[in-house]
């Protein structure tokens, strides 16, 4: 269905701009106590028109109750996270005519792992809540001099570069698998976050930052799909964010956690044999008396053939050559975390 389009009938005589018909079968909501279901709705928009775009025409042309969130429309804000296809985008950084032009017609629905409210439109609260509860600002530690400035070096600043660009939008919590089967978990967000303060140079309280992010549903409770680094729309990279956590807990000796016990039993069995000791790696993890519990369990899986021989463990052709590597990341690595200095202002 052609639908005339004022505004662009207007900026296509003034301006020659090139138009295009695109169709968006979006997922309405009305709230609690209704049924989703989806609608399609085909506008014409400019060719450079993006998602948002789109829905902003078929909101102010066919269907004024659709509801969304938009603000800077630039891809700042973090305002207009929603899914298109399954997957969370930006709806004003995701342009139309590469779907148009492969004649897809794009499905558009709601963030996951947050309640929705209406249509296109989640409820953030509990997004804010995790990121409220990893102590988001710098804590000098009681350092608080007026006459005296923090030097920070440009490969100090750079430690949190990739952190320091997240807008809040969500769109990697809504499709982290892991706060999909524990809603608990602090999420790639928040530990973003959580590492953006942990790795400024002027924080004074890492140490307590780890302990905490180290407990339940904290940075060992991620099961690495890397979803999250898939989806975010500046390039944080949250799951990178969390692995660089680990390291600093690891460094500052906070390893109680099983996820933590876990990482560790990896990076031993492959310094000693270049391959996972999988026979080790759950008493390593849980400790002896809990695997003993689970030996029923782990003679179902020898009976299937899946218990590789714990007294022959598969070595490396070349181990040595993983030890060198493994001594040379070894010697790479800071063995304390950095404080930035402090000079006089205007020295
Ligand atoms: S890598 Fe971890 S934090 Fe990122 S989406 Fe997967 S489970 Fe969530
Ligand atoms: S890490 Fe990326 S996807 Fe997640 S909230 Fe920040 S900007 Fe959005
Ligand atoms: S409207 Fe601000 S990020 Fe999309």
């Amino acid at each position: 269905m052609a639908i005339e389009n004022a505004h662009l009938t207007t900026l296509q005589g003034a301006y020659d701009v090139e138009l295009m018909e695109v169709t968006l079968r979006v997922r309405r909501y009305a709230g609690e106590g209704s049924r989703p279901e989806t609608r399609s709705y085909t506008v014409e928009v400019a060719t450079t028109a993006t998602l948002l775009d789109a829905l902003d025409v078929v909101k102010d042309k066919l269907d004024g109750t659709l509801a969304y969130r938009k603000s800077c429309r630039m891809a700042v804000c973090g305002s207009c996270g929603m899914r298109m296809d399954g997957g969370a985008v930006l709806a004003c950084k995701t342009a139309m005519k590469p779907f148009v032009d492969a004649g897809h017609v794009v499905t558009v629905s709601p963030m996951g792992n947050l309640p929705v409210i209406k249509d296109l439109v989640v409820d953030m609260a509990p997004f804010w809540q995790k990121v409220h509860a990893v102590k988001p600002f710098l804590d000098t530690g009681g350092v608080d001099d007026p006459e005296t400035e923090w030097r920070v070096t440009p490969r100090q600043s750079a430690l949190i570069a990739k952190e320091s660009l997240c807008i809040m939008c969500g769109c990697c919590v809504s499709e982290c698998n892991s706060m999909d089967s524990d809603p608990d978990f602090l999420g790639p967000a928040a530990l973003a976050k959580a590492y953006r303060f942990v790795g400024d140079v002027r924080d004074g309280d890492a140490r307590e930052r780890l302990k905490e992010l180290s407990g339940a549903h904290g940075i060992w409770d991620c099961t690495r799909c890397y979803f999250c680094n898939q989806r975010c729309p500046k390039g944080v990279d949250p799951r990178d964010a969390i692995a660089k956590l680990g390291g600093e807990a690891f460094r500052e000796g906070i390893a109680r956690d099983e996820g933590a016990k876990h990482a560790k039993v990896f990076v031993q069995s492959t310094y000693k044999g270049g391959y996972l000791r999988e026979t080790e790696l759950v008493p390593k993890t849980i400790g002896p008396i809990a695997a003993i519990q689970q030996l029923p369990f782990a003679f179902q899986l020898a009976r299937a053939g899946k218990v590789p021989n714990p007294l022959a463990p598969h070595k490396a052709k070349d181990n040595a050559e993983v030890k060198r590597l493994w001594k040379l990341l070894e010697a790479q690595a800071p063995k304390h975390r950095e404080r930035a200095t402090r000079a006089p202002e205007g020295a």
